[in-house]
């Protein structure tokens, strides 16, 4: 789930691979550790904890070599201790593993491997395999990189599951292995030195020509060269790839927080997200990506979407936009429920995966099942090269920078704007007047001004923070486009805060979550002046009657509401789809003044991980 760093060159390894991992801290992880090649052994440091805590290790007892593997533990496999960190050996010590992602057989392989007398230094998973691959090198009776990668070969097609692997063998003391199946990996390109990392960022400081390894790749890295294969004997295939950000684009600069540095980099990254994507003459908009004909976009008569957690959401309200816009019937699952549920998938539908990272592993289960049974699958994804990016048959780029907050924000605002784009595309080609087309391009142009005043009130909000961050719980209600962000800002604010939220539609809540309703309870209403704004005041008067404080977003010089409202956050107008984008602002900041306010790691959220490549 977390990080893999490994480097082969001339310098020395052990602080690349650090400062490597550090990059990668965002990630959410546990434990971290290293093994160095260091005068024909493998020398390894590894603990449980922070990244700072390897470092003092190494510190105090320093490793030499040029050739190294390192990792961040998320545990999936017993708890986070010194034992279980990686990486992990094979009975002779030398063979050394990292390894992102879940052995789902490790219980047969490892009673396998009892029956032939391994004793387990660890609980992991990954242990298992680093013990089957030194099964099949002692069973070759040779040794050097061929019969090594022989034995790699064997061992991981016995293993049913997802990784990301980096491996090192003593006998090959110039070589760092690797390969993937499920958990991404990425080679990077240096001079006379070669990386391989679960994440770009973890490289880009070193350099910007990357190869995104394909699922069943294997890799042999040398500081001068390399080989790659695949597991199935087909011809890997490899494509240089260069990378647009640079390493400061995943740095926090002056702010205090990625997430908060990400909230205000949102007029900018929206920006990214429309730019050369207008074609304001036919009042529709530009997306190449799709891969599809006007008859082929004319033909979908049916839109499945699949997503996970802030992704989900950003479905739930495009899905909104596309009926509205373009009249075709769609539907917003979560990816983990969509990939056991067995729908009907015509050859009229067009699937859509939306995710920021493009390697969460229940959307791209969701997106090959929707493969399987014939639809055509895009991908809306933020990660260049990531897995839903290559292996859909089109999709849509958010161009949103790298995104290091475990909160998501920044991603979700592409998101939805780009799903407005792809609303409006198919709704001219269907439904859509030009003048509607065109409307909504102006309205689309205008929302990162829009953003930036909602953004200029964060010290309001972080006053209105202050004030309710010791509730144990709130409710967060809107009605109609408002209600996914409704969801959203209640999933923002427990993720950060740990603070318990329910978000609603306004006026379910009567049908039950009003029982929560007391004095110390505070309700987000999302009540902008738009079409449902009688309809959510009734809502809202239904809680003040039970002495529920309400903090209201509302429309700018809404004077009615400043009185019925305990707290106010002014938003610009916009119209009435677009809207819910401005009031998502303001309850991204208010969870994140809430999170700083009470003291929480805003960036690294207690039992989160960046990207979840597990089921
Ligand atoms: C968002 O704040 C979350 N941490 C999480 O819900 C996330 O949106 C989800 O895991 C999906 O990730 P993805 O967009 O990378 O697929
Ligand atoms: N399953 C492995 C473990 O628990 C790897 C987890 C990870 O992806 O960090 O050690």
């Amino acid at each position: 789930m977390c990080g893999i760093v490994a480097y082969v060159g001339g310098r020395p390894a052990a602080p690349l691979l650090v400062e490597g991992l550090r990059r990668l801290e965002y990630r959410g992880y546990d434990s971290a550790g290293l093994g160095v090649i260091q005068g024909g052994k493998i020398a390894t440091r590894k603990c449980a904890g922070r990244i700072d805590a390897l470092a003092a290790r190494l510190a105090e007892y320093p490793v030499s070599g040029t050739v190294g593997i390192s990792h961040t533990r998320w545990a999936t496999h017993g708890p986070p201790t010194d034992a279980n960190s990686h990486p992990h050996f094979d009975a002779s010590g030398r063979i050394a593993v990292v390894h992102n992602g879940v052995i789902e057989n490790c219980a047969e392989l490892k009673r396998l491997l009892e029956g032939r007398g391994h004793a387990f230094a660890s609980e992991t998973d990954t242990e298992a395999l680093a013990r089957l691959i030194g099964e099949f090198y002692t069973e070759a009776g040779e040794k050097g990189e061929a019969a090594f990668l022989i034995a790699l070969r064997a061992a991981l097609r016995r293993v049913v599951g997802a990784y990301g692997l980096a491996v090192l063998c003593a006998d090959c003391p110039d070589t760092v292995f690797g390969a993937r199946r499920g958990s991404p990996l990425v080679v990077g390109l240096g001079r006379g030195e070669h990386f391989l990392a679960s994440d770009v960022n973890a490289v880009v400081a070193h350099t910007r020509d990357v190869i995104y390894l394909g699922d069943g790749d294997l890799v042999a890295l040398r500081a001068d060269g390399f080989e790659a294969a695949r597991l199935d004997e087909r011809e890997a295939k490899i494509e240089v790839h260069r990378i647009e950000h640079d390493a400061g684009a995943a740095e926090k600069g002056e702010f205090a927080h990625f997430m908060l540095k990400e909230i205000f980099e949102q007029p900018q990254t929206l920006r990214n997200a429309l730019r050369g994507r207008f074609n304001t003459e036919d009042a529709t908009s530009v997306l190449g990506g799709l891969n599809m004909t006007a008859h082929e976009l004319r033909r979908v008569d049916r839109i499945q979407m699949a997503a996970c957690g802030t992704s989900w959401h950003a479905g739930l309200l495009g899905g909104m936009w596309i009926e509205e816009f373009a009249r075709i019937p769609c539907e917003v699952d979560y990816a983990s429920e969509f990939r056991y549920r067995n729908p009907p998938l015509g050859s009229g539908t067009l699937f859509v995966a939306i995710t920021q990272s493009g390697e969460t592993a229940d959307t791209l289960a969701a997106l090959r099942e929707a493969k399987r049974k014939g639809a055509r699958a895009l991908g809306i994804c933020n990660v260049v090269g990531s897995s839903i990016a290559r292996e859909a048959d089109g999709g849509i780029y958010l161009h949103a920078g790298p995104e290091v907050g475990v909160a998501s924000t920044k991603a979700f605002t592409s998101q939805v704007v780009v799903l407005a784009l792809l609303a409006l595309h198919l709704g001219r080609l269907h439904h859509l007047s030009a003048l509607e087309g065109a409307r909504l391009l102006r309205e689309l142009e205008a929302m990162p001004g829009k953003i930036e005043r909602v953004l200029a009130r964060s010290e309001e909000i972080r006053r209105i923070a202050a004030r309710y961050k010791d509730a144990a719980s709130f409710l967060f209600l809107g009605r109609r486009f408002n209600h996914p962000v409704a969801l959203e800002g209640a999933l923002k604010l427990k993720e950060i805060s740990y603070i318990h939220a329910e978000g609603y539609p306004a006026a379910e809540m009567k049908h039950g979550p009003i029982a929560l309703v007391d004095e110390k309870t505070p309700s987000v209403f999302l009540c902008p002046r738009d079409g449902m704004y009688e309809k959510i005041l009734s809502n809202l008067e239904e809680v003040r009657a039970r002495r529920g404080p309400v903090i209201a977003v509302a429309t700018e010089g809404d004077d009615d509401l400043a009185k019925k409202a305990d707290a106010v956050i002014e938003i610009p107008e916009a119209p009435d789809p677009l809207v819910p984008l401005l009031g998502n602002v303001a309850l991204q900041l208010l969870a994140y003044h809430t999170a700083v306010a009470l003291g929480r790691d805003v960036d690294r959220p207690r039992n989160l991980a960046k990207s979840v490549t597990v089921e």
